[in-house]
């Protein structure tokens, strides 16, 4: 019998993971079953307790589990701290992020975009935020604001790391080579409350967003910045999470390429 995984989730249905994966798992010569579980909003820990008693391998963990994923983690890596996208049952439960390096590949490798040195404005301060502050901060970029609607959320983040500061979206002021929109506005047709001349010419406007054209990345585009969705993050933390599950790390590009002439 192949080896299983799936991810996991509520809502599920739209999720591109397990096309991702076959298309990995074909390319990689590996041999995987990759499906797609929606467990019930309070659920996730039994569903998961069956998916292992089955035999499962390994979940991918998307919204709103990610922060319960960490609960359910016997061991987790540094770069799971605070957030779990990614679940490996060989020898216990271990817990891991993939979120993180997945954004920075994305910008550095796909987008062509350097980091070092660079002014990042990261909005909100969920669970998408929380798992790519440590690899942006990794990655060595000189300034690292948080700026979220609930500042006492943004506030909390930053204190987890050293120099990153937190504002609210009305005292931005600063300005930032590089925004990235890590909430959840854009799905739901929201647009952020930043200051007018915030987002221009030069800044990249990143939304980890994908499969549509937010408020956000939508009025960047408007003022004259490189606006950039979140399709090819979602490619790199899957082909992260491919290497910590299997040992390899699959060739991106042509995958990525696929998905968006689809
Ligand atoms: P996720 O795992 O996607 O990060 P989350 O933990 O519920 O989900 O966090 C959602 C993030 O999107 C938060 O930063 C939230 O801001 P608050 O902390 O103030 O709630 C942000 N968010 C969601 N809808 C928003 C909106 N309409 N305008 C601004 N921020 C929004």
């Amino acid at each position: 019998m192949s080896d299983r995984y799936a991810v996991i989730g509520n809502p599920v249905a739209h999720s591109k993971s397990p096309w991702i994966h076959a298309r990995f798992a074909r390319d990689c010569g590996q041999d995987l079953d990759y499906g797609r579980i929606e467990a019930p909003l309070e659920g996730f820990a039994a569903t998961v307790d069956a998916f292992r008693a089955a035999g499962g391998k390994g979940l991918n963990v998307t919204l709103p589990f990610k922060e319960q994923a960490r609960q359910y983690c016997e061991r987790f890596s540094a770069r799971a701290a605070q957030v779990v996208n990614t679940l490996c049952f060989d020898g216990g439960v271990f817990g891991d992020n993939t979120d993180g390096v997945g954004l920075v590949r994305d910008l550095r490798a796909n987008l062509g975009v350097e980091l070092t040195g660079r002014r990042v404005l990261l909005m909100g301060a969920g669970g998408a935020a929380q798992g790519v502050v440590g690899a942006l901060l990794e990655a060595g970029v000189a300034q690292l604001v948080i700026a979220n609607r609930t500042m006492g959320r943004a506030q909390a983040l930053a204190a987890r790391h050293p120099g990153v500061t937190a504002k609210s979206y009305a005292s931005l002021s600063e300005p930032a080579d590089i925004v990235v929109n890590a909430t959840s506005a854009g799905l739901a047709g929201d647009a952020l409350a930043l200051p007018h001349g915030l987002i221009g010419k030069g800044v990249l406007a990143y939304d980890m967003v994908y499969g549509r054209d937010t408020p956000f990345l939508a009025a960047a585009r408007a003022a004259g910045a490189r606006a950039c969705d979140g399709l090819g993050m979602l490619v790199e933390q899957a082909a992260e999470s491919f290497l910590v599950w299997r040992g390899v790390r699959p060739e991106t590009g042509a995958v990525l390429a696929e998905l968006r002439r689809a």
